[in-house]
């Protein structure tokens, strides 16, 4: 087989290696514009498990990769001088230049034909005689640029400045470090590569930058600054810069995320930064590209034959077999970039939590990962987490730590979300069943139990079998629930007070039929504005002046029955398409009076709500709101930044915690799931806004819990599903965590005491 590389960094070299590894006769050629030897950037990092790849592929040149390694375990976090280290977090470094040499070398040996200084563009004729092109020319990939349309590629500019840069000053740890200056706060990554030099990748804010002026300053004079800046780390060693070709700014780069659809076309496929980038902030850059041309290699060894069908196939397994593990290094690498363009939001925080939060930025380390890594600095945090908590250090886990909001205090930060059961009677009374299911939860240890969405009117039921609490009638059987949850458990409970709105009248799901089908003959409907929430639905009635002092009314005589059942807290329903929703979301508000249009007008009648019942609601209890931090519908509906700003009106108006859920308000809506796939929302608005929240969302075990909570992107963590099929979620987490200080309902002590005795042995710990 001939095969062309165009482009010969580290996925080109590779890739050509690993070709002539499995096939010795093919005919391969490296096309780089290059001197030999010469090329950008300081040092890569890998993970032991990177090298364990390159062993099983080629021995000798991770061989030699292994002997110029530098090694090392920390990751220290400083902030102004201020420094916390932990350990166990296994790195390798190598500087760029030496790996491309051990590759170039190695591809010699094996006879691959190198041609350095021949730059190429994205005519693809004069490699007409070649069996395959793989397109290995990194994140400006002219071939990929110049076919755009059919590879489908997104490219997405991040706003942060970064500048590449190296220091003879060798770091013992891997460093993050942050000063503040003037125009904001910046930062370096740092990490030693080889005996001589470590990487220093300086980066800031775009404000930053310019508020530096280092937008309008050449390589030499932005050095000396950024010098200056960090003269505390560098300890008298300059600052280097090996892309001296680069004039004026040029050398501060935006971070460009590239993802492609497809990966190849006829007989040209993408491989490494061409196809896919990931942020240097999670060293995965070239990982990735050699990982990709072992992939190559194989899919192309596997299927053999030279002819252009089963090349196909072949390119279409490569692509197959990278795309999932492209995509999580993707996923966590997105998170990590947005992490640092939000280090505002998170610099104010005290060192311990600053640095936990730093290291879970990815989603990829949790906490029990960081336990495995260094156990005594993860019970420091611990220990840190449960005082700041007001526990002391009797708790162990940070999601067995109090929770205090006004008068009430939680005993835990796990809540039961609302989850509609459909068990009401026809009067919208509870029954048997609500009894069982609350007391279930309320028993299983969470810290908060909320009930499902209990209607402020008849007409507010999303279904003829939803509850209310519309009337007196309906007061008792809440009262016995709470009542029972209080004397037996220590769980508070919590009623979500809403009106379905749009998304009213409708019947029960079933097996057959999902969410949303309008009930035959069911009740007129109303919402902000005409408007159907799923379109060919029932339209309702846009409300009028008088509606609204109705449905406050509605709204504050619910939370008066709320009181007298013994609630210990109320949760406005303003998100999902009800009728508080509907004003909020400008999908659903189509309104032109003073209630629609603007953020702020959408949300005139929802903080009415909000302060009726906050004035109708006892002192001592607190009030929460639930929203849809974003519809999912881009600039059409709520965005993200939107909910900072609602929810400081809903917290200016009383609310004292916003339960962060996102979508359905409209059947429009392109969410993005994943796990925790909500928790970024309620981060963003508990450390802008500044307002408690809940996170809920696809979180689903321990770990997860305790990683949002130690970070703080959270102060509590609902759980919806897995509630459903474990009542008893908390009191077996606790069991398996060991906890000694939830309560356990004394008939369940023996279960209680076999988990944990079950735990310990299953995982050595006496
Ligand atoms: C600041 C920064 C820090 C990074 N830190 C890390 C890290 O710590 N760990 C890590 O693993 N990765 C890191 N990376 C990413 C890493 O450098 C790349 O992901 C990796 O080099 C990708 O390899 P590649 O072969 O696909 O692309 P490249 O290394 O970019 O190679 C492409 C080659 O093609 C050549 N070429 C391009 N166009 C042409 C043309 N028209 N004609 C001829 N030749 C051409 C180029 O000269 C180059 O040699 C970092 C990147 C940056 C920018
Ligand atoms: C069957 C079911 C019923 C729900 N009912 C309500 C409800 O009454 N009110 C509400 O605000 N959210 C409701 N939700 C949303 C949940 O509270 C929660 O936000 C959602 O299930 C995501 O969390 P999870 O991934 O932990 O399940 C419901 C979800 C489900 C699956």
């Amino acid at each position: 087989m001939r095969i062309a590389c165009l482009g010969g960094g580290p996925a080109g070299l590779y890739f050509a290696i690993s070709a002539k590894l499995r096939d010795p006769g093919d005919d391969i050629h490296v096309f780089e514009r290059n001197r030999a030897g010469e090329t950008f950037g300081w040092g890569v990092v890998f993970s032991d498990q990177t090298m364990a790849n390159l062993t099983a592929n080629d021995g000798e040149s991770a061989e030699a990769m292994r002997r110029e390694f530098a090694h090392w375990d920390d990751i220290q976090v400083e902030v102004e001088g201020r420094s916390v280290t932990s350990s166990g977090h296994g790195f390798i470094g190598i500087g760029r230049k030496r790996l491309l040499e051990i590759l170039d070398q190695r591809a010699e040996a094996l006879g691959v034909v190198r041609h350095h200084e021949v730059p190429f563009d994205a005519d693809l004729d004069r490699f007409a005689d070649f069996d395959l092109i793989v397109a290995a020319d990194g994140i400006n990939s002219a071939i990929r640029t110049a076919n755009s349309k059919c590879l489908d590629v997104t490219l997405d500019r991040r706003t942060n400045k970064f500048c590449w840069l190296g220091t003879t000053r060798l770091f013992d740890a891997f460093a993050f470090l942050f000063e503040k200056t003037p125009a904001g706060w910046i930062w370096a990554h740092a990490y030693r590569f080889d005996e001589t030099h470590s990487t220093f990748i300086v980066e800031c804010s775009p404000e930053t930058w310019h508020g530096l002026g280092l937008d309008r300053m050449e390589q030499a004079e932005s050095i000396a600054l950024c010098e200056k800046i960090f003269a505390r780390q560098l300890r008298g060693h300059a600052l280097l810069s090996n892309a001296h070709h680069l004039r004026g700014s040029a050398a501060w780069i935006n971070f460009t995320r590239v993802v492609c659809g497809q990966w190849s076309f006829d007989n040209v496929v993408l491989l490494g930064d061409a196809a896919h980038t990931a942020h240097f902030s999670i060293g995965s850059g070239t990982k990735l590209a050699l990982e990709d041309a072992i992939a190559l290699a194989d899919a192309i060894d596997r299927r053999g034959i030279v002819q252009p069908s089963i090349l196909r196939q072949a390119l279409d397994d490569y692509q197959a077999l990278r795309q999932v593990e492209v995509f999580k290094i993707q996923n966590s690498a997105r998170n990590s970039t947005e992490w640092f363009e939000a280090v505002d939001r998170y610099i104010n925080f005290e060192l311990p939590q600053f640095a936990y939060a730093l290291m879970t930025r990815s989603q990829r380390v949790s906490h029990e990962n960081l336990r495995l890594r260094d156990r005594a600095w993860l019970a420091d945090i611990e220990r840190w987490f449960a005082d700041r908590a007001g526990c002391g250090s009797a708790t162990a886990q940070p999601m067995f730590t109090h929770f205090r909001l006004r008068d009430l205090t939680l005993a835990n930060r796990i809540v039961v979300p609302a989850m509609l059961t459909y068990s009401a009677d026809a009067e919208g009374r509870v029954t048997p069943f609500h009894h069982v299911h609350s007391g279930a939860r309320a028993l299983g240890g969470a810290g908060l139990v909320i009930t499902e969405t209990v209607a402020v009117a008849p007409e507010g039921r999303a279904t003829p079998a939803c509850p209310g609490l519309w009337n007196d009638d309906q007061v008792d059987g809440w009262r016995e629930i709470v009542s029972f949850a209080h004397q037996h458990s220590k769980a508070r409970m919590c009623a979500q007070l809403g009106h379905a709105g749009p998304r009213g009248g409708c019947r029960v799901p079933d097996n057959a039929e999902g969410l949303d089908r309008p009930l035959a003959h069911g009740w007129p409907l109303i919402a902000a504005s005409a408007f159907p929430w799923r379109a060919g639905g029932a339209v309702p009635k846009a409300v009028d002046r008088d509606n609204l002092v109705d449905i406050r009314t509605q709204f504050v005589a619910a939370t008066l029955r709320a009181d007298r059942a013994g609630f210990d807290m109320v949760e406005l329903h303003a998100g999902h398409g009800s009728l508080l929703a509907s004003f909020i979301s400008p999908a659903l508000n189509h309104r032109t009076d003073d209630l629609g249009g603007s953020l702020e007008n959408r949300l005139r009648f929802v903080t009415d709500v909000v302060r009726s019942v906050r004035a109708a609601w006892p002192a001592g209890k607190p009030l929460a709101v639930r929203i849809s931090a974003t519809d999912w519908l881009g600039e059409r509906g709520t965005t993200p930044e939107d909910a900072v700003q609602i929810a400081r009106a809903l917290s200016d108006a009383g609310a004292d915690l916003i339960d962060v859920s996102a979508g359905e308000t409209s059947p429009d809506a392109r969410p993005v799931y994943g796990r925790m796939f909500q928790t970024p929302l309620a981060d963003r608005i508990r450390n802008e806004a500044g307002v408690p929240v809940i996170a809920v969302g696809n979180i689903v075990d321990a770990d997860q819990a305790n990683s949002v909570v130690t970070s703080g992107r959270a102060d509590l963590v609902a759980l919806g599903r897995p509630h459903l099929i474990d009542p008893a979620w908390t009191l077996r987490a606790a069991a398996i965590a060991g906890e000694e200080t939830q309560f356990v309902p004394q008939p369940y002590a023996t279960g209680y005491d076999q988990a944990r005795r079950l735990a310990r042995q299953s995982t050595g710990v006496q």
